[in-house]
Parts: C-alpha cells; structure tokens; sequence
C-alpha cells in the first residue's frame, strides 16, 4: 500500500479544512436561505446548530480520522466492526455524487469568470445564464475544473491540498473582506444590512427556518460524508481537537456571515429582491452579474474579484470532495495515488454530464445527495459515536484536551440533541426532495 500523507503542519491543515468547508454554500446558500427564511433569525437560528450540532458531529468526524488514520470505509470499519464499513461505502458515493453537480456549478463560476475578465457579459444576464449553464459550454468549464482538481489531489496532501490551500484561503479571506468593504460604500447597503439583521421573530419558529438552517449548516461546514474524517487521518501528534474544530467552525461561519454583508446591499442597492426569491442560483449568476453591469468598469473589476473568490472557495471544496474518494480508493483498492484521482476524477467528470445538461438535475442532486444524504450520515455518525464507540472516543478527545467534564458534555450531545434535531432536518429535507424530483419531468 502507499505512503499515507501527512499534513506539513497545524495550520496546513486547518486551511485544507476550512478551504474543504467554506465554498459555493458559504457565499450563494447561506445568504440565499437567510433571504427566505426571516434574516437575522436564520442567523441566530444557524449560529445555534453549528454550535449545538455541527461542533460536536465535527469534532466527531476528527475524532475518527486520527484515531483510525484511515479513509472512511476502512475508518469506519475500525470503529464499529466490518458491518459499517457500508457506511463509509455510502459517504464515499455521497462525496462522488456531491462533486458531481459541484463542478458543474463551478465551472459555471468559471465561465463567468471568464466572461467577466474579458468584458464579454451581455446585458441580458438570464439569458446568458441560461446559455452557459446548459450544454456543450458546460461540460467543458465542469471538466476543467475537474482537471485542475485532480491535479492537486495526485500531488499529494502535503505538496498538493496544503500547499494550495496556504495560498488559497488567505487569498479568499482578503477579496471576500475587500467585496464587503466595497459593499457597505453602495447606497443599498442601510437596507440591504437591515434586512439581513433585522430578526423576523415569528419566522424563528417555522419549521422550514430551522430545518432550512440546519441542512444549510450541515452542507457548509461539509459534515456527514467523511470529508473531515479524511482530512483529520493526515494528521499526526495529539493537540486538542475541539479546538481544532472549533476553529474551522468559526472560520466557515464567519466567512457565510460576511458574505450575506457582501449579497445583501448588492441585492438592496439594485433592487433585485424578486430575481433573489425566485431562486438561489439566479441571485448568484444572474442578478450578481446584471447588477455589476450596470456599473461599467467597476462593475467588471468587481466581478473579477467576486467570481474570482468563489471559483477559489469552490475549488478548495472540490479538492476535499475528491480527496474523499480518491483517499478510499487508496486505502480500500490498493491504488497508487495518481490512479485513484484520475480514475476517480475521471468516473466523477462524466457522472456530471447530466448536471453540465440540466441545472434541474443539479437542483435535484442538490437536495438528495448534498441535503438528505449528509443529514443522514451525521445522524448515523452521532449514534455510532455516542452509543457504540462512545469509550475509546472519549479517550481519544482526552487525549489532547483535559476537560472530562466537556467531554461527557460532548457525548451527552451525541446521543440526545444532535440525533433529535437531525432526525427533524431528515424528515423535512426528505419532503423537500418531492418538489425538487417533480422539477425534473415538467
Ligand atoms: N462545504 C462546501 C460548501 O459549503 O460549498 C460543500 C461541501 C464540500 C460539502 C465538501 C461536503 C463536502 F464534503
């Protein structure tokens, strides 16, 4: 079997997994769900879960991934026996079908990125959109994405995923800081902050607020598939994982939150409230990209820099999607690393072709594999955990964190309020999958 990799150092590897977490659902879903479901009580809402439930199954997921020091069929296996490596077989095709419809959104990204550094963005935006996001175009912008991720993932995790990331994030956390000071100079930006901070309270007990916030949270800290259960199998020595997931945490967090100061006086200051509540990809790739427009040479440096910062937080994502697989089938298959990511880089490119041929399918995929799926695997993770594992777990958290007294609380969380809340979430983003699959055949 190969050499597994390590991680260069303790930032590396928290830029790796910070780049893994923040992506297109940082900068598109998070503020896009905000803007339907109540503003600042979404907010609230979601700082809530990522407390309550996203820390604990996060640190859950690094708990496994040093302990085992396996990809997570083989990690899973070692944690509950031979039965539940069926388990990691799920994440891993969850992962394959997330990257999937992932890379056809980021090369439609791309392309407007293109577009945008030429000066080649018509004025008709939607139908623009609708001619880029569909078709031979498409295929071709998702492929190259591809290829620039497999290219990164056969280098290595120290001289590929962490040497990029080290470049990248810090990168990402400058434009993204840049877009929001240049947003909060738009005469949108009072309204627009308004609205987002403004809590709708009677929204804050709506079902579909709180189950909007949970899948939204579960999605952008990229819980419940094993992304993080590889990323933490490359790392060696002790030191405190709470911390580390803490850390990532408040990192994916706050780059959502500062995105929804960069979305909302954008929105606010071109009056495209209705083109945002029609649909989360529109406000994105079409009222963004009119909006710039109409501010001539600004408006295309800007969009530079906006469809620059995502394509780097999509990027970033799809390496640790890939790296998912890839990992597994290094562990699982005995592949040499270069096999595994261009095999597994390659089976990913033409699952996509659908999604490059219907964004319907993309809205599809979305809600099944990047929604339900996830819920389900964190929920079955925080059994495993708290139930079956919950002693050598434990040792293994004490191991570079002396807080008993946190730790049971962390159990404690693991088999009561994570399952329950998750549980919810998995029944409302089951229902949600109807009108999604509906879609489809109209
Ligand atoms: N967290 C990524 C985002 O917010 O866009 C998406 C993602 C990446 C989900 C990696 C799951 C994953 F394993």
């Amino acid at each position: 079997m190969a050499t597994r990799g390590a991680w260069g150092s303790n930032t590396g590897f928290i830029l790796a997994a910070v780049g893994g977490a923040v992506g297109l659902g940082n900068l598109w879903g998070f503020a896009y769900s905000a803007s339907q479901g109540g503003g600042a009580a979404f907010v609230v809402l979601y700082f809530g879960f990522v407390l309550f439930v996203g820390v604990p199954v996060l640190t859950a997921e690094l708990v496994i991934g040093r302990h085992t020091k396996r990809s997570p069929i083989a990690a899973l296996a070692a944690v509950g026996g031979d039965r539940m490596k069926w388990l990691g077989v799920f994440f891993v095709l969850v992962g394959f079908g997330i990257l999937s419809f992932y890379s056809v959104i980021m090369g439609w990204t791309g392309r407007l990125l293109v577009d945008f550094v030429r000066g080649a963005v018509p004025e008709d935006t939607a139908a623009h959109f609708g001619a880029i996001s569909e078709g031979i175009g498409a295929i071709v912008a998702h492929f190259v994405g591809m290829i620039i991720t497999i290219l990164i993932i056969v280098r290595g995790v120290q001289r590929g995923i962490e040497r990029v990331s080290v470049v990248l994030m810090p990168t990402l956390f400058f434009l993204i800081a840049s877009l929001a000071v240049w947003a909060a100079t738009l005469s949108g930006s009072g309204p627009g902050y308004a609205f987002y901070l403004q809590p709708e309270l009677s929204e804050l007990f709506e079902a579909r607020t709180i189950t909007g916030a949970a899948g939204q949270a579960f999605f952008s800290l990229s819980l419940g598939m094993g992304a993080m259960i590889t990323y933490a199998s490359y790392l060696p020595g002790r030191g405190s994982l709470p911390a580390k997931a803490g850390l990532i945490a408040l990192s994916d967090t706050l780059v959502a939150f500062v995105g929804g100061l960069v979305t909302f006086p954008v929105i606010f200051h071109f009056g495209l409230q209705q083109e945002v509540s029609d649909s989360a990809i529109g406000a994105l790739f079409i009222a963004v990209p009119r909006g710039l427009l109409s501010f001539g040479a600004a408006g295309q440096y800007v969009g530079i820099v906006f469809f620059s910062t995502l394509y780097i937080a999509a990027l970033t994502s799809a390496i640790s999607l890939l790296e998912v697989v890839s990992s597994a089938a290094i562990d699982s298959l005995g592949f040499s690393r270069s096999r595994a990511g261009w095999l597994g880089g390659a089976a990913i490119a033409l699952a996509g072709i659908p999604g490059a041929l219907s964004s319907d399918w993309v809205g599809f995929l979305f809600q099944l594999v990047g929604q339900a799926c996830l819920v389900l695997g964190g929920l079955l993770l925080a059994l495993i955990v708290g139930y079956v594992w919950k002693d050598s777990a434990r040792a293994e958290l004490l191991a570079g964190f002396d807080h008993p007294g946190l730790a049971s609380a962390w159990i404690w969380l693991l088999r009561t309020v994570v399952p329950v809340m998750l549980a919810v979430t998995l029944y409302f983003s089951v229902v949600a999958l109807g009108p999604v699959a509906r879609a489809l055949f109209d």
